[in-house]
């Protein structure tokens, strides 16, 4: 089908654009009262996970309330581990919890590796959502990369210092890395599934990168990143390696179309360090979505300025914040549209 609003393809194709894209990560839910009604008639975030036309719904939330450019599919990074054999939980408040966890070669020896079958929610979920969209503007697929998901499986929940998967690296490479090859050759079904099914394009989250020092993060996560990229030839790909300061360069010279950077990369900087054949995806701080709608405007036009028209989809710098509100959200998109296509 064709897509009406193409501007986030083109743009991570490297081609010019009337203006700059843009979507904002975690857009779905949190910040949306809209959201916030169809998840409290369920029993938690996992059944509007696992509920295809619900989720498809939430989807296209910030399309129509937003105005973005882009949906992103309404489901989680932790969806990989499920399929390989780790139940998880999600409680209010507190975050993902997974029951078991992987500590040892007989833990390991149990997980299959995701396939076709197990992940037919998010499937469905995304061939609903190419439907409703209508082609109104592309849908983002997504997977978290294989070393956060590797901290979640290690660690059984979210870490300050995710010490426990940090330890396994120096411990036990040889068993560390065989379960990234196992959480990589998952993954890479997943996305390819999800692109046979109508995703437009895919991001990789690696939100834990920033804790690994340089040469682990090229060892144990990139590596696999990079061969998640080699795979993916159908559709762009984003990498988002929130923290990954050391290792642009390397990150630059992989098989990705789009590098996302946090708020504290420096963009001139990161432009030097990636290289000119890369789009630059962010960055703005979420706390400006803290200040009041001026400095909102003038912060965002400063962003805007430093990447320039060409190679760049705006972004935050991560995910919003639970606490922000959706006006501010909008106040955001609209001025990237109209200072962009000044
Ligand atoms: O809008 C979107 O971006 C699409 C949906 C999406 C979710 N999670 C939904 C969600 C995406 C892209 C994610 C990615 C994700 N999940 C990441 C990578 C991005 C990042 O923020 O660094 C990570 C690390 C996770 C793991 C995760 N999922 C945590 C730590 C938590 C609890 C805290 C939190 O972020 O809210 C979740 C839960 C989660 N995932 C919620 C949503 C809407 C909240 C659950 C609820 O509604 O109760």
């Amino acid at each position: 089908m064709e897509i009406k609003n193409d501007l986030l393809l083109r743009a991570a194709k490297g081609e010019r654009t009337e203006r700059t894209p843009v979507w904002v990560m975690r857009q779905a839910g949190r910040i949306l009262k809209e959201y916030r009604e169809v998840r409290s008639k369920l029993s938690g975030f996992i059944e509007l996970v696992q509920n295809p036309d619900l989720a498809a719904e939430v989807t296209i939330q910030p399309v129509d309330i937003l105005g973005v450019d882009a949906a992103i599919i309404f489901s989680d990074i932790l969806v990989i581990p499920e399929a390989m054999g780790l139940p998880y939980t999600m409680e209010e408040g507190k975050g993902p919890r997974f029951p078991q966890t992987v500590k040892n070669e007989k833990d390991l020896a149990r997980l299959r590796i995701a396939d076709d079958d197990s992940l037919g929610y998010v499937i469905d979920a995304i061939k609903v959502t190419k439907r409703e969209l209508n082609g109104r503007v592309p849908l983002i697929g997504f997977a978290g990369a294989p070393w956060t998901i590797f901290c979640y499986m290690v660690e059984g929940k979210g870490s300050k210092t995710f010490s426990l998967a940090r330890k396994t690296l120096y411990n036990d490479p040889v068993f560390a890395h065989k379960l990234m090859d196992k959480i990589t050759d998952s993954t890479i079904n997943y996305l390819k599934n999800q692109i046979a099914a109508g995703a437009d394009i895919v991001q990789v989250f690696d939100s834990w990168a920033g804790i690994l020092p340089a040469g682990q993060y090229d060892d144990f996560s990139l590596k696999y990143i990079s061969k998640i990229a080699d795979a993916i030839t159908e559709v762009p790909v984003i990498v988002f390696a929130k923290g990954a300061y050391a290792s642009r360069k390397s990150i630059g010279s992989i098989n990705c179309d789009v590098v996302g950077l946090d708020w504290n990369m420096d963009i001139k900087e990161s432009r030097e360090l990636i290289g000119p054949n890369k789009t630059l995806q962010g960055n703005l701080d979420p706390a400006a979505l803290y200040a009041d709608f001026s400095t909102l405007k003038t912060e965002t036009r400063k962003m805007i300025d430093q990447f320039g028209k060409h190679r760049h989809i705006a972004n935050l710098g991560h995910g919003v914040y639970p606490d922000m509100e959706a006006d501010k959200v909008k106040c955001f998109i609209d001025e990237v549209k109209n200072y962009s296509s000044r």
